[in-house]
C-alpha cells in the first residue's frame, strides 16, 4: 500500500524527546522553570515584551478576549474564513461576533470590510493571518486607533512570519497576539498556545487569569501569611505544564529550520503548478513574509467540476486533503443565533473552492513530487 501523506504533521527528533524525558525525573513536572524558559523562548523569536504561555491556543484567545475586557453588548470583528477558536473566543465572554468579509486571494480579512462594520458598540478586532500569510495588520491598527479599538493578532498559523519586517507576534500593529501549539502548527507542546503583549497591564492580568485569577502579590488582604494567594478576578485553569514547555523549548531552537522547510516545498509547489489550467496557488503578498502553515489551492470551476469528487479522489490516492475553512458563520451553532447564508459572500465563494495540500518539514522531496503528481492525474480526470 502507497504511503498517505497527511496535510500536516509534526516534525519530533531525539532531543526533544530526551528535554521532555529530563523534565519527567525533575522535581516539577508542572510550573516549574521550563514555563518561564519557553515563554522567554518566545518572546525573543517574536521580539515581543511578554508572553503567557497557557493550554492552548482556545484558551490563549478566550484569556485574550477577557483580558481586553469583552463583555455583554460588546461587538468584537473577526474573519468567517478561520477556525471556531477565533470566533467562539468571543461568545465565551458574552460578545457578539461580527464578521468582515475577506480578500479573494489571500483569504485575509480585508481592512475595508472591517471599517464597514464598526458600530459604536465595537470593542476589538481578531485579524487571523490565514495559512501563515500575514494580513494587513498596519490598516487594521489605524482602525483600531480611529475608533479606539482593541486589536487581537490570531496567530495560529503565523509563527515565524514577518508583516513590513517586523515579526508576527511582536505586537508592533496589536494590542495582544495569540499563537497554538497544535501538532500542526509551526512548533508544537502537544496541545498548547500563548499571548504575546508589550502591555504589563495585559501580561499581568493574563497570568491571574491563566490560574483561577489569583496572585502571590499585590494582595488586597495584606494581614495574611506566607501560606496565602489571593482571587481578584474570576479565572481558569488553563495552565500549561513543564512537560510541554520543554518540548516547546526543544521545538522553538528548530523554528527557523522549519520555517524555511515548509518555505522550500512552497517553491518546488509553486514551480510545478505554476500556470496550470485546473487550479490557482496561494500568493505572497509584497510586503510579506508568509511561515505557511498551510498550501491553500483555489479551484477554477470553470477548467474542473466538483470540488467534492476531486477532493474525496485525493485522499483515494493516499493524500491527506483538507478544507480550511467552511465559514464559521454558516455552522448550526452560529445560525441558531440569527446568521445567515450569503453574509460575507467571498468568503462562501473562497470556501467553496479550496483545498489545502500537505505540506510540513518532514514531508521528503519524494513525498512533495508525490503529491504534484497525484493532483495533476486526479485535476486531469475531473476537467470540464
Ligand atoms: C486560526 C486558529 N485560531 C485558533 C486555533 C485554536 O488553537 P488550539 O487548537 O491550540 O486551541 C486554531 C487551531 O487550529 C486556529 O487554526
Amino acid at each position: 500500500m502507497s504511503k498517505y501523506i497527511p496535510y500536516g504533521r509534526q516534525s519530533i527528533t531525539d532531543s526533544d524527546i530526551q528535554s521532555v524525558v529530563k523534565v519527567l525525573k525533575c522535581d516539577f513536572i508542572t510550573q516549574g522553570p521550563q514555563v518561564r524558559k519557553f515563554e522567554k523562548a518566545l518572546c525573543i523569536s517574536t521580539q515581543a515584551k511578554y508572553a503567557v504561555a497557557v493550554s492552548n491556543g482556545t484558551a490563549a484567545l478566550h484569556l485574550a478576549c477577557l483580558a481586553a475586557g469583552i463583555g455583554k453588548g460588546d461587538e468584537v470583528i473577526t474573519s468567517p474564513l478561520t477556525f471556531l477558536a477565533s470566533s467562539n473566543c468571543v461568545l465565551y465572554c458574552g460578545g457578539k461576533v461580527v464578521f468582515a468579509d475577506i480578500d479573494s486571494q489571500t483569504a485575509n480579512i480585508v481592512s475595508s470590510e472591517v471599517e464597514k462594520n464598526i458600530t459604536k458598540k465595537t470593542k476589538a478586532i481578531i485579524p487571523v493571518h490565514f495559512a501563515g500569510q500575514p494580513c494587513e495588520v498596519d490598516q487594521i491598527r489605524d482602525i483600531g486607533k480611529k475608533y479606539n479599538l482593541i486589536i487581537i493578532e490570531d496567530a495560529a498559523h503565523a509563527l515565524g512570519a514577518k508583516y513590513k519586517g517586523s515579526h508576527i507576534g511582536s505586537c508592533k500593529y496589536s494590542d495582544m497576539t495569540t499563537l497554538s501549539f497544535h501538532p500542526l502548527k509551526h512548533i508544537t507542546t502537544g496541545e498548547g498556545g500563548a499571548i504575546l503583549t508589550n502591555r504589563k497591564d495585559f501580561y499581568e492580568k493574563l497570568l491571574m487569569l491563566r490560574s483561577h485569577g489569583a496572585t502571590k502579590d499585590n494582595f488586597v488582604n495584606k494581614s495574611e501569611g506566607d501560606w496565602y494567594y489571593e482571587m481578584q478576578m474570576l479565572g481558569f485553569n488553563y495552565r500549561i505544564t513543564d512537560i510541554q514547555c520543554a518540548l516547546g523549548v526543544s521545538q522553538m531552537k528548530k523554528l527557523g529550520k522549519f520555517v524555511q522547510r515548509r518555505r522550500r516545498i512552497v517553491e518546488l509547489y509553486n514551480k510545478a503548478f505554476l500556470d496550470n489550467p485546473y487550479f490557482d496557488i496561494p500568493i505572497e503578498k509584497d510586503h510579506s513574509f508568509s511561515s505557511y502553515h498551510l498550501y491553500p489551492i483555489r479551484v477554477k470551476t470553470n477548467y474542473v467540476h466538483s470540488r467534492k469528487d476531486i477532493f474525496a479522489d485525493l485522499r483515494k490516492n493516499g493524500l491527506g486533503v483538507q478544507v480550511h475553512y467552511f465559514p464559521v458563520y454558516l455552522q448550526p451553532y452560529y445560525r441558531e443565533l440569527g446568521y445567515r447564508k450569503g453574509l460575507c459572500p467571498i468568503a462562501e465563494q473562497y470556501y467553496s473552492k479550496t483545498i489545502s495540500l500537505p505540506l510540513y518539514p518532514k514531508m521528503l522531496n519524494s513525498d512533495v513530487i508525490k503529491v504534484i503528481q497525484v493532483c495533476m492525474k486526479v485535476f486531469d480526470k475531473y476537467r470540464n
